[in-house]
């Protein structure tokens, strides 16, 4: 059975296919229209997918939406009727408005959030995404997913475990913010939801966006700046009230919400403000995530949405007592929601999900054409991992082109720019050259099996590091021998790699181990900043002349910077 399932987000929207019981390929819309976070109906995603699994529009069994009140599509849709525009997006207020007009002027009534009605699921949405879809899957079935069941489904049935917690956590999504499921065999059950009025991802944008950052991208970065600041420093009550049973905000969003932050924050620094809201953020979600395993009795903790992006949020639900084993779906966010659609629709035996290459490859014709158009002088190497170690240990920087693109938010291997990982001043001299700010450190890609001696508390995190999900604290010799990854607060960011799972990368670093004695590199994304991480061998040319890195490794292929 071949399911096509697509997430259509407001921001970050993809594709994927689901044949039977695998994702046999995945991509976000992003790396294929090169802007960042591109959250359109993913019509490039959809043809790239279908042509990469050389499937025909009639191979199609299924095609599958995650989220029903997907604002995206009644946007598309209405926007003749509430003269709203993706521009006049404000939370919560055009929800009021797609509601408003379901209800009033279609005559669809008792209309809520949370239970949208049969014929609006089964009739008008599949009638509205038809028109986006090409004309040759018109026929097909058509369902839609719920936001938070369909991120639910992508961390269950990619984590292996046949019994677990799972968390969901966002922004928002078909008016929800968090949810706790309960999941077992085939099974996902929903026990326990927050309305997104109460949405503690909302109120971590809204900070991002008072600190000066860009909201729904740069929350990362008060994760790291978090780490300069001190807690204590910031004399406002959080303004959240939680106890077991209770989740409530007290506060606004939107330019109210900004107006409130202006006030309480007065006189702070953005550093203060970062670790305030760090820390009140891991303290009220370690409560939530404490009480439904005690509630359970359920040890093992499977998480997605766009919230667990945090990796230091991560590693405090890691920490919590009876926390067994922690797993996080590499692509948290939206543009997950293709795979945990098609994931929920067909309910498969949970399997492990063996690695994020799922998006497009390109052999090494192409990647010689690309070449010879691009005008660029290149050796073949018989093996060019051995080379890339060996430039490596000599201390370039070099950008590494192979096989299969990630599938989520992390590099990991496939699409990295790789350096030496003792250099303490790396983060400021490749960071410029990048044109990034960065408050965290570059994250290290270590042998699996160097684990031990490079982090603690590895235990039960191992799923999560295989993807760059987590942040570990880091060892003694860790912090002595390969100081340009280790953040201020001691800790690091690792993938852990194996050999099953993507063999040539590891091939890389135990040649690069064996001439160094060190068991990791430097690996962070194959990206200028503000550009999603390249994805075809002529965007890895670009990035790689515009960074003006010393060596592109790409194929079999090595290309020198011209001096
Ligand atoms: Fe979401």
């Amino acid at each position: 059975m071949n399911i096509l399932g697509i997430s259509d987000g407001r921001i970050n929207s993809g594709a994927c296919i689901l044949q039977d019981d695998q994702l046999k390929h995945c991509v976000s819309e992003e790396r294929l229209t090169r802007k960042k976070q591109q959250g359109v109906f993913p019509r490039r995603s959809v043809e790239t997918v279908l042509r990469e699994t050389k499937m025909s529009y009639g191979d199609v069994d299924a095609i599958v939406f995650g989220g029903i009140l997907t604002p995206n599509i009644l946007v598309r849709s209405f926007r003749f009727l509430t003269g709203a525009s993706m521009g006049n997006y404000k939370h919560p207020g055009l929800k009021d408005i797609l509601l408003e007009v379901l209800e009033h002027r279609l005559g669809i009534t008792s209309v809520k959030p949370h239970s949208i009605p049969g014929k609006v699921q089964k009739r008008l949405l599949p009638y509205l995404l038809r028109k986006d879809l090409a004309p040759q899957l018109w026929g097909k079935e058509i369902c839609l997913v719920d936001h938070h069941h369909a991120h639910a489904a992508s961390a269950f049935y990619t984590s292996g475990l046949r019994k677990a917690l799972c968390i969901t956590c966002d922004g928002m999504g078909d008016g929800v913010f968090l949810t706790v499921n309960l999941a077992e065999g085939t099974s996902i059950k929903r026990i326990h939801e927050i309305d997104c009025q109460h949405s503690l991802g909302e109120y971590y944008t809204l900070v991002t966006s008072y600190l000066g950052f860009r909201p729904h991208l740069h929350e990362s970065k008060v994760t790291g700046l978090a780490a300069y600041g001190t807690t204590q420093k910031v004399d406002t009550p959080f303004p959240f009230h939680i106890t077991s049973k209770i989740w409530s905000y007290n506060g606004s969003f939107g330019r109210a919400g900004l107006k409130q932050l202006s006030q309480a924050y007065n006189g702070y620094r953005g550093k203060d403000i970062a670790a305030w809201l760090q820390h009140h953020t891991e303290r009220s979600l370690v409560r939530l995530v404490r009480h439904w395993v005690r509630k359970t009795g359920v040890r093992n903790i499977v998480l997605s949405g766009g919230v667990f992006a945090n990796v230091k949020l991560n590693q405090r639900i890691h920490e919590i007592q009876g926390v067994e084993h922690l797993y996080v779906f590499p692509q948290m966010d939206d543009a997950g929601l293709a795979a945990g659609a098609a994931l929920a629709y067909r309910q498969p035996d949970t399997c492990r999900l063996k690695n994020v290459f799922l998006g497009p490859k390109y052999d090494n014709i192409q990647i010689r054409q690309e070449l010879e158009t691009g005008g660029l002088q290149y050796e073949k190497h018989g093996n060019i991992d051995r080379e890339v170690a060996r430039i490596l240990a000599q201390g370039h920087v070099i950008a590494r082109f192979n096989g299969r693109m990630e599938y989520g938010p992390r590099a990991l291997g496939n699409r990295s720019i790789l350096y030496r990982a003792n250099d303490p001043s790396v983060n400021d001299w490749l960071n410029r050259r990048l044109g990034r700010t960065e408050f965290m450190p570059f994250a290290p890609a270590v042998l699996s099996s160097d684990a031990s001696k490079c982090f603690t508390g590895v235990a039960g995190a191992e799923e999560a590091a295989r993807f760059m999900t987590i942040t570990l604290n880091c060892t003694k010799w860790m912090k002595t021998h390969c100081s340009g990854v280790v953040h201020v607060d001691g800790t690091a960011r690792p993938q852990l790699v194996r050999k099953q799972e993507n063999p040539s990368f590891h091939r890389l670093i135990t040649e690069y181990k064996q001439l160094t004695g060190l068991p990791c590199v430097i690996n962070t994304s194959f990206n200028m900043h503000g550009e999603p991480i390249v994805c075809a061998p002529s965007d890895a040319i670009c990035t790689f002349d515009v960074a003006g890195l010393d060596y592109l490794a790409i194929g079999d292929f090595l290309v020198k910077r011209k001096t």
